[in-house]
């Protein structure tokens, strides 16, 4: 461990403007530094520094923290390797704290939980090679024409159909039974020790490194479940885990691209067929924690989900995670009722590669399935598709994109741009052009509102303590108000500016960490100016932005029937805010 003096004084003694040049060229703006971003290709420079607060950020693909996240990401190393990377180049010399006696059980266990894993590994895959026991999964394995490398690559094996087959191993191999129980890999009943997985083919799971940290098993005939997975224990997480990832790295990082499947057997098919840039979830949707690991390796992601609703569904769904994070997606789709195995079954790995070739953009699949869903017939309908693509389409990045889509979807809907844009303006779009001309304060354009709230309550004591009266969730929402309650937390009474540079790390949303860096190298306009007037301009704004909404429920009510449920609820939110405007 290192203690965490030592990286106080690592961060003191080193500029991050000094870390960063010795990657990327930088000169002077205003009082930030500029360069190109080391992260993504660009031509025009949108990697900012800022040496007061040590952190830097990258509007083009949303990249950044402090010096040590800079050095993790660009040298590909983890958090301790930075800091002893970064003592070297500021001359300090390191000696490791003594673990503490709790830092020093947990890491005793650990190295206990990944020797269980490997023995429980090669316990399951003798059972598989060798012997009576194993020959129905041998021969399930050929009958789904997995071959002995394969086999071996996976490091697949069989549990045997017997009680306490891998409990009796364990013990027999000295280990602490109550430690393998962590990892959920055997349980103790009232009859004594038995394993979790019985008369199941073993898909062992492992992280990035190579580490097995758990199991999946199948059935070998067509019982329910099909697979048990192991539980979250101490060294697996499901939501952040991705199946294959270590087999996929190599080629990812060639590539540049990662292919997304649903199941164990697909990533093995593709695995065998040369594709190797595929990653799968552990029997769990996407979430935000997969979306950002795949953007620490990958530039480019493509889903390969099953054609049914579900499959569908979690395609839409993964998009948006996609959009969130700025990851291109792209979505794969093979011929109706196929997988990756099955289609391999009977077509060439060639033919696949000429398939994800003609992938979609991930934004252009969704507006083609809710079109197929909801043809765009009637006003009710258009109106139906819109308000579903508006939330989506203003998380499109980039700008050519965007205009792209607004023409496709304006084609395809048979309207009018203007009328698409009046429609997202309406819909909420918290921008401070009304706030900025109706008062002498002239905020930067194009920075909007919630951003500016934000920025007070990081600067301004006194305004961060009238927002607090206030109530966050009057002032904030969605990832604003989520992100303003952090900070509260983070702050709590300590000031210095230190304080802030680290703060980015200890946020667990990858979306958290983008809008605070953001925030905190643009707000560079704040520094002269009234706070209150600031606050007051930008609450306003917000009010007005939600009566704005009025004519969004008038255009909603004229084509609804008066007589149902919806239309009575809107005639009275649209009475509450007509009250609320009269006493502004
Ligand atoms: P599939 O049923 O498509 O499994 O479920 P598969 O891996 O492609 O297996 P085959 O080809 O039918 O043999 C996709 C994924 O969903 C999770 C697993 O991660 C699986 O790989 N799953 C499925 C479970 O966790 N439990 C289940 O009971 C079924
Ligand atoms: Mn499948």
């Amino acid at each position: 461990m290192i203690p965490e003096e030592k990286v106080r004084e690592i961060a003191e003694r080193l500029s991050i403007v000094e870390v960063v040049s010795d990657y990327v060229p930088l000169r002077r703006a205003g009082g930030n530094f500029l360069g190109l971003c080391p992260f993504h290709a660009e031509k025009t420079p949108s990697f900012n520094v800022n040496p007061a607060r040590e952190i830097f950020h990258c509007f083009g693909c949303g990249e950044g923290g402090n010096a040590f996240s800079f050095i993790m990401k660009i040298e590909g190393v983890s958090f301790p390797e930075a800091v002893k990377l970064l003592a070297r180049k500021a001359g300090i010399e390191i000696e490791e704290r003594q673990l503490t006696p709790t830092e020093k059980k947990t890491q005793d266990e650990h190295v206990q939980f990944l020797r269980i894993n490997e023995l429980t590994t090669s316990y399951y895959r003798s059972v598989l090679l060798n012997g009576q026991e194993g020959e129905a999964a041998r021969q399930y394995l050929a009958k789904r024409t997995v071959d002995t490398d394969i086999s071996e690559a996976y490091h697949l094996g069989f549990a045997p159909d017997r009680w306490d087959g891998l409990a009796k191993h364990l013990q027999n191999n000295g280990v602490d039974l109550n430690i393998a129980a962590k990892l959920g890999i055997i349980r103790k009943s009232d009859s004594g020790w038995h394993d979790l997985l019985r008369n199941r083919l073993i898909f062992p799971i492992r992280d990035a490194r190579g580490q097995v940290i758990a199991f999946a098993g199948r059935v070998l005939d067509g019982s329910l479940p099909k697979y048990i997975n192991s539980p979250e224990s101490p060294l697996y997480h499901k939501s952040s885990v991705l199946f294959g990832l270590n087999m996929a790295l190599p080629s990812i990082r060639t590539g540049g691209s990662v292919i997304i499947v649903e199941g164990y057997f697909d990533h093995l098919a593709l695995y065998r067929a040369g594709v190797e840039n595929v990653v799968a979830t552990c029997g769990t949707a996407l979430t935000s924690t997969h979306a950002g690991q795949i953007k620490r390796h990958a530039e480019r992601v493509y889903t390969l989900f099953d054609s049914d609703n579900a499959g569908k569904k979690a395609t839409i769904r993964s998009m948006e995670l996609f959009l969130e994070q700025r990851i291109p997606a792209y979505v794969i789709s093979l011929p109706p009722g196929d997988d990756p195995d099955s289609f391999l079954g009977t077509h060439s790995a060639a033919e696949f590669v000429a398939i994800r070739d003609k992938a979609r953009p991930a934004f252009e699949y969704f507006v083609r399935s809710l079109l197929a869903e909801t043809p765009p017939d009637s006003v009710d309908n258009k109106v139906r598709i819109i308000d579903d693509i508006v939330p989506r389409f203003r998380k499109i990045a980039d700008s050519v994109e965007r205009d792209l889509y607004e023409k496709e979807i304006c084609r395809l809907l048979g309207i009018t741009v203007h009328s698409f844009r009046k429609r997202m303006q309406g819909g909420g779009f918290a921008h401070n052009k009304d706030a900025a001309t109706s008062q002498s304060i002239i905020l930067q354009p194009g920075d909007n509102v919630q951003d500016t709230l934000l920025a007070l309550l990081l600067n301004y004591p006194d305004a961060r303590a009238e927002i607090v009266r206030n109530g966050l969730d009057n002032i904030f929402s969605d990832d604003y108000l989520e992100l303003a309650g952090l900070i509260l937390d983070r702050l709590d009474g300590s000031e210095d500016s230190r304080t802030l540079s680290h703060m980015a790390e200890t946020f667990a949303k990858p979306e958290h960490k983008i809008l605070f860096s953001r925030i905190m190298v643009s707000d560079g306009y704040l520094d002269d100016i009234e706070w209150r007037d600031v606050l007051n301009q930008c609450t306003r704004s917000n009010e007005r932005k939600q009566l704005g909404s009025i004519k969004e429920i008038a255009a909603r009510l004229a084509v609804l029937d008066t007589n149902c449920d919806e239309y009575t609820l809107l005639l009275k939110q649209a009475d509450t805010l007509r009250t609320r405007k009269s006493k502004l």
